[in-house]
């Protein structure tokens, strides 16, 4: 095992063979990945990986980065968000937001989501070359964010160019002025839909309040609507570009889908399982020693959990690099997480990979890979597990 596979390019074009290899070592393991001296509990057994999201660890980065000054100057708005809190602050966001992020708002956006993919499709000539990820997957998800939220056509160029600037792996400058552009928006945009109030999301949010008239406040709003457009823009592309090409890598599936588009929705639980887009969850880490399935995880250190790899662990998912669409349990995957911070778009973000593929399918029944796998690039993102460019032949 290479001392730091996140620093290697290989690690990134396929990151199967390390997550075995880790977890065949341990499902919990104890190491440094970073190359560093200190030590982090990496997670890649399903069962581990379960625990830890519900064990007693916390998501406050700010407690732990506290004395470690890392010269950085993102936007509060950004650093501290629902995913960085714990309960009872978390528990308290979680029960105002999903007041006003509910599944009927969700099923009412389907009509919006599948005229926007046929949109996006209308000019492609069959026969041509496009790239899926900057054509298709890329816009549709933060076009959905942005109506959904309700910000005006006119900004949605510049907010998916700050949202993509936010995930430039390893460019910090780039990273805190985009979440300080991004920010000062969506200050603004408060304020004009506290004037003005209609039927986004956001004025719902501004409005939301419990029985004891506890409300979200302004510091809280913003950090969540720059929360929702982060958390559901590149996660959301890079979901429909691994669905996509693993479909283009087993024709007699995606053939099987075309003739049974009612399967579809139970092939997005296994495209995400096969290849999870949040592949490596967010910080954590043990303020107090804690036992995760029999490990002892010592006070202090970050725990990361890979459902990337719990999702390829061969004794929840049997011959785990299959991809099989008619998998009874798929749906058990942890792509979205579990526990407290579970995904909070989850219904979203499938019925996006689900409304895309179908049009997909409908539309381009000659639909194929323009380059050859090994040319693909992914992206350097120890998060994120998307591709970079995603050539496809109609
Ligand atoms: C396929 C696309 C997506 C994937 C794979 C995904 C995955 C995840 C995962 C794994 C977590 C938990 C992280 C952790 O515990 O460390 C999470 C949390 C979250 N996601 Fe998603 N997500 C997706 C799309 C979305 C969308 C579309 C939205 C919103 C519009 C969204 C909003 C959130 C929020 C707000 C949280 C934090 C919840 C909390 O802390 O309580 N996600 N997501």
């Amino acid at each position: 095992m290479a001392s730091s596979p996140f620093t290697d390019p290989a690690f990134y074009a396929d990151r199967y063979p390390t997550y075995t290899a880790l977890r065949t070592s341990s499902p919990i393991l104890q190491t440094s990945l970073d190359g560093g001296a200190s030590t982090m509990a990496v997670v890649t057994g399903y069962d581990q990986a379960r625990q830890a999201f519900t064990a007693a660890l916390s998501k406050d980065a700010g407690a732990y980065f506290a004395d470690k000054p890392s010269g950085r100057s993102l936007h509060p708005a950004i650093a501290r968000t629902m995913l960085t809190v714990d309960p009872p602050e978390h528990t308290r966001l979680r029960r105002l937001v999903t007041k006003a992020f509910t599944p009927a708002r969700i099923d009412g956006m389907r009509p919006y989501i599948l005229a926007l993919a046929e949109g996006l499709v209308a000019l492609w000539e069959p026969g041509t070359e496009v790239d899926l990820i900057e054509d298709l997957a890329g816009p549709l998800p933060v076009t959905v964010i942005c109506q959904l939220l309700g910000v005006p056509t006119v900004d949605r160029s510049l907010v998916r160019s700050w949202s993509t600037d936010l995930f430039a792996t390893g460019d910090h400058a780039r990273i805190d002025a985009a979440s300080h552009a991004l920010a000062g928006y969506m200050a603004e945009l408060i304020t004009t839909k506290r004037a003005h109030p209609d039927r986004s999301l956001l004025s719902d949010l501004i409005a939301v309040h419990d029985q004891d008239e506890d409300r979200l406040s302004e510091d809280e709003l913003l950090s969540l609507a720059v929360l929702l457009l982060v958390a559901g823009h590149e996660t959301t592309t890079a979901a429909i570009g691994n669905a996509v090409l693993a479909l283009l890598q087993h024709p007699a599936d995606l053939a099987h889908l075309r003739t049974s588009p009612h399967c579809i929705a139970g092939a997005v639980d296994e495209l995400l399982r096969y290849d999870s887009p949040v592949s490596i969850a967010t910080w954590r880490w043990a303020p107090d020693e804690v036992d995760l399935a029999g490990t002892s995880v010592p006070a202090g250190s970050p725990v990361f959990v890979c459902p990337g790899a719990a999702n390829r662990d061969p004794a929840k998912f049997p011959d785990p690099d299959r991809l099989d669409l008619d998998r009874p349990n798929a749906a058990s995957h942890l792509a979205f997480g579990h526990g407290i911070h579970r995904c909070l778009g989850a219904p979203l973000a499938s019925a996006e990979v689900e409304i895309v593929l179908t049009v997909l399918l409908q539309q381009f029944p000659g639909l194929q890979l323009a380059v050859p796998t090994d040319q693909l690039v992914w992206r350097q993102s120890r998060l994120v597990r998307g591709l970079v460019a995603l050539p496809v032949k109609l």
